[in-house]
């Protein structure tokens, strides 16, 4: 099982997602492995957001990470391209080759147990972009990551 996270940068929430998965699953001894990836070039080689990865240490995931953009041929690759918010959807959805593809992509916080009632197009499904924003939008964003991941892998479970 391979999962892709995909935000707008790969940065900040992505690479938060991935580290959190990743740790979350080798703790488990799950057979997951995870990456990122971002539907933007801007940052493409550039290693994490100092503010992510402080706030991912912190709480104490260990995640090395290097920027990279979305292409076609992470659908290949990825059983699952779990996206940010509805841009980072659209953006993915744009590259599809048809109905294989566009099933692998759903929105991270669609696997948040608390969130289950709420429709696939909810903005409230969305994890915010904290980029430029405080330490409290780091950690809000690496709240709604743990839980949507826990809620991940005991579905997958
Ligand atoms: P991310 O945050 O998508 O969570 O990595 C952003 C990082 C950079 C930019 C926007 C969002 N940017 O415009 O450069």
């Amino acid at each position: 099982m391979h999962v892709l996270m995909v935000c707008l940068g790969n940065i900040c929430r992505s690479p938060m997602a991935a580290a959190v998965l990743d740790n979350k699953a080798s703790e488990l001894g799950a057979n997951i492995t995870v990456g990122s990836a971002g539907t933007a070039d801007y940052h493409v080689g550039e290693g994490p957001n100092v503010m992510s990865q402080q706030v991912w240490t912190n709480a104490g995931y260990q995640y090395d990470h290097t920027a990279a953009q979305f292409t076609i041929e992470h659908f290949d690759t990825a059983d699952l391209v779990l996206v940010m918010d509805a841009a980072n959807r659209r953006d993915v959805l744009r590259l599809s080759r048809g109905p294989q593809d566009a099933g692998k992509v759903a929105l991270l916080r669609s696997y948040d147990p608390t969130l289950a009632e709420l429709d696939s197009d909810d903005p409230r499904l969305e994890v915010p972009d904290p980029w430029g924003g405080s330490r409290s939008d780091f950690e809000e964003v690496l709240t709604m990551v743990e839980r949507s991941v826990d809620g991940l892998l005991a579905r997958l479970a």
